[in-house]
């Protein structure tokens, strides 16, 4: 079988192992890939981001799965073009990517769905210039751009200064911001795979996302990452649960029907877990230390949840 798995990251490198160690017998070619995949299957030089050399790749090497790690080519629409094409695909439509491309859109869902999340408003470029919002705001804040920024999109900040240059810096490239309380408690992220109505978790795991020695640097898409979680609990297990069960209807409620894998990344408060973030997609740093452990054919179950038999 052909299958394309896309992306260039750690992440892809993982994905691409697990696939080829369970399925031996399986043709892979990674596009863009990198040296990790290159070792693995066929690196081949096309964008993630580039939709139309992907489809018409896939189409011309008779591939019969693709896999989408990285979220660009997600919140571009890929798996609406290729089910069009009629071909199959691993990965959530464009719809339901929101949740990760939009900030604002997975603010208002979790908002409508009471989804415990830190408090939030969302604001437009004016409030930077023209409003005293942040002078008045109680710090430390947390400002999140509205659109995919690869980990540079969120700084906790410490004050108005500080609140002040990272919105400039968000609205020269994004139209709105979500202002939001900041949270304390330990993170953890909770990723499922799923094909809309039921779910399997995977292995809780945990990144390290600030750069530098004691994380005194800024945070970036993650640093590494480890599994298991020993703190993860049954308990909140059950409590980490209900979320996705209102996550999950909460968007059929809205007419999406989410497959793929849905990341969850979880503060956990002493009022229990609240989403930070949903991602629509296999984490980076997390699937390098959660496939590992995964004991499943990671091929079935991707077939489960684009044919609904999870
Ligand atoms: P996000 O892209 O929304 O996951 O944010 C990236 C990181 O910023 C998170 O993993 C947290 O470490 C931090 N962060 C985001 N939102 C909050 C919040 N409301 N309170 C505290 N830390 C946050
Ligand atoms: N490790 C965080 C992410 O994949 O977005």
């Amino acid at each position: 079988m052909n299958v394309l798995l896309i992306g260039s990251g750690g992440r892809e490198h993982a994905i691409a192992w697990k696939l080829k160690k369970d399925n031996p017998d399986i043709k892979l070619f990674c596009a863009p890939g990198n040296g990790g995949t290159a070792l693995i299957g066929e690196n081949i030089d096309i964008a993630a981001n580039d939709l139309d050399k992907l489809l018409a790749f896939a189409q011309e090497n008779e591939i019969e799965l693709t896999i989408v790690g990285s979220e660009e080519p997600l919140t571009l629409g890929i798996c609406d073009l290729f089910e069009k094409n009629k071909l199959r695909i691993f990965g959530p439509n464009k719809a339901a990517a929101r949740l990760e491309g939009s900030k604002g859109f997975a603010k208002r869902f979790m908002r409508k769905y009471d989804i415990p999340t830190a408090k939030y408003q969302e604001y437009g470029n004016f409030f930077v210039s023209g409003s005293n919002i942040l002078s008045s705001a109680e710090y430390p804040i947390v400002i999140k751009a509205d659109g995919l920024a690869a980990g540079k999109g969120v700084k906790v900040c410490q004050n108005k200064e500080e609140a002040l240059e990272f919105a400039r810096e968000m609205f020269a490239k994004h139209d709105s911001v979500v202002l939001e309380e900041r949270l304390t408690g330990w993170e953890v992220s909770l990723l499922v795979f799923t094909d809309g109505r039921n779910y399997r978790v995977m292995p809780p795991s945990m990144d390290h996302k600030r750069a530098f020695d004691n994380d005194q640097g800024d945070n970036t898409g993650g640093m590494g990452a480890i599994s298991p979680v020993p703190k993860f609990t049954d308990s909140l297990r059950a409590e980490c649960e209900r979320i996705i069960d209102k996550t999950l209807s909460g968007l059929r409620a809205e007419g999406i029907i989410y497959r793929g894998v849905l990341y969850f990344g979880l503060m956990i408060t002493d009022d229990g877990p609240k989403v930070i973030e949903y991602n629509c997609r296999f984490g980076d740093p997390e699937t390098q230390a959660i496939l590992p452990r995964l004991k499943n054919n990671l091929l079935d179950i991707m077939f489960a949840c684009i044919g609904g038999t999870v």
